[in-house]
């Protein structure tokens, strides 16, 4: 017989797949042809319907943790070898696209059924996972599920934090989980024996370069702030200038301020303030609140700490008599993987003839928060235009099988170690 890692990449279906991706995607579809799914919403919960209706459709065996990430799992012959684990977000952005995430559950999904189409048995159970609420646009912070499973945050202090609407993570989790019921709870944190995740690039490498594999080496790190900006509501047309304190007229001059220190010549610093709200948001009356987010990233903590220790400074020089608050609410610093798994991947990409580039990550991913508990490693294919969080993100199937292809490969020689 074919050695297993072939036979498995051989097995990958694009129609399979692209079908499972479509079906996903009509879960929170969206007029413009993209996606709001977003984490521990009704939308989530019938994504995980259906993850749970494949695993019965396969024979995988669902479970969760306390987090609600859910996982399938494939036995391996020895019951007693820790899994290795595949997977990535099944939660978008409020206006998503239909690849990022679901593409590297369902190149799971499809990677499982390959290798059980090519009749190919591993050593270790492989599990195939959708981490809770990765993107962080409807709970902050993003990557609650990997991070929770890697001891990097704690469930208790997770669970007060609430939504624009006001609903809890602790309610919605409730609510989640309870869609998808009799399925067995074990806990966070089991012991690994590696992790691999597919996902497309959301930047523009591989389509400049006409490559289809990115074999990815490092994610950069990340922070993210809320800054609140207090100041006084007044009449608009009775307060003269000199006597405000116009929380809006402070957050704008700290927000030009900021983009000012963060300018660099290399564009390498990735500075966005993502969220700007005002209070009361009446015509006539002087902003007494405003709210915004910082999401700051840079591959090289050196600069992470010099950059971001300027943030609360400019904040309170530009604050014109207002009442400024800075709050960190992650801190992810930059991850590089192990030469393992990243030699795993280029050697399953060559084996399959496909194109491929050694690169780092933009984007972050729960791969950040595994990599400290095992050899881990990612799969980039891919998209259009590098175009991500967006409702038009876009993907080839054959881009996306290829992807699936190596992955399937891939997971049965790590299951096999
Ligand atoms: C994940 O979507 C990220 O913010 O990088
Ligand atoms: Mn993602
Ligand atoms: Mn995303």
């Amino acid at each position: 017989m074919k050695n297993p890692s072939a036979a498995a990449g051989d097995s990958v279906d694009r129609d399979r797949l692209w079908r499972r991706l479509m079906e996903m995607a009509a879960i929170g579809a969206r007029a413009d042809g993209g996606v709001n799914r977003q984490a521990l919403s009704a939308e989530d919960a019938r994504a995980r319907q259906l993850m749970v209706a494949w695993a019965e459709e396969l024979g995988l065996e669902p479970n969760t943790d306390e987090i609600g990430n859910l996982y399938l799992r494939r036995a391996g012959s020895d019951r007693h070898a820790d899994p290795v684990l595949t997977g990535s977000h099944l939660d978008s952005q409020p206006s998503g696209g239909k690849f990022d995430g679901a593409y590297g559950v369902i190149a799971g999904v499809e990677a499982l059924e390959a290798i059980a189409r090519a009749g190919v048995e591993t050593r270790r159970p492989i599990e195939v996972v959708a981490w809770t609420n990765e993107e962080g646009s409807r709970f902050q912070p993003g990557a609650m599920g990997s991070a929770v499973f890697a001891g990097d945050m704690d469930l208790p202090s997770l669970l007060p934090i609430t939504d624009r609407a006001g609903i809890s993570v602790e309610t919605a989790l409730r609510e989640t989980v309870a869609a998808t019921p009799g399925i067995t709870t074990r806990q966070a944190g089991f012991p690994l024996a590696g992790y691999l995740e597919a996902h497309i690039e959301q930047g523009p490498r591989l389509e400049a370069e006409g490559l289809t594999i990115g074999v990815v080496t490092a994610i950069q790190g990340s922070r993210w702030y809320t800054i609140e900006v207090g100041g006084e509501e007044a009449h608009a047309g009775t307060t003269p200038l000199a006597k405000r304190k116009d929380a809006l007229k402070a957050a704008v001059a700290m927000v030009g301020a900021l983009q000012e220190a963060m300018a660099d010549p290399t564009d390498t610093v990735r500075f966005t303030v993502g969220r700007f709200e005002v209070g009361p948001g009446s015509p006539n009356t002087v902003p007494g609140h405003v709210l915004f987010t910082i999401d700051f990233r840079h591959p090289e903590m050196a600069t992470i700490e010099r950059l971001t220790g300027q943030i609360e400074p400019i904040c309170q020089a530009n604050a014109q008599g207002c009442a400024v608050t800075v709050a960190l609410n992650s801190d992810t610093p930059p991850v590089a993987f192990g030469r393992d798994v990243i030699d795993t991947v280029r050697r399953h990409a060559d084996n399959l003839a496909l194109g491929h580039m050694d690169m780092p990550s933009g984007a972050g991913h729960d791969a950040m928060h595994i990599a400290k508990l095992c050899p881990t490693g990612m799969i980039f294919v891919p998209c259009e235009r590098g175009i991500s969080h967006n409702p038009a993100e876009n993907a080839t199937p054959e881009d996306l099988a290829a992807g699936a292809r190596v992955l399937a490969a891939a997971l049965v020689d790590l299951a096999n170690r």
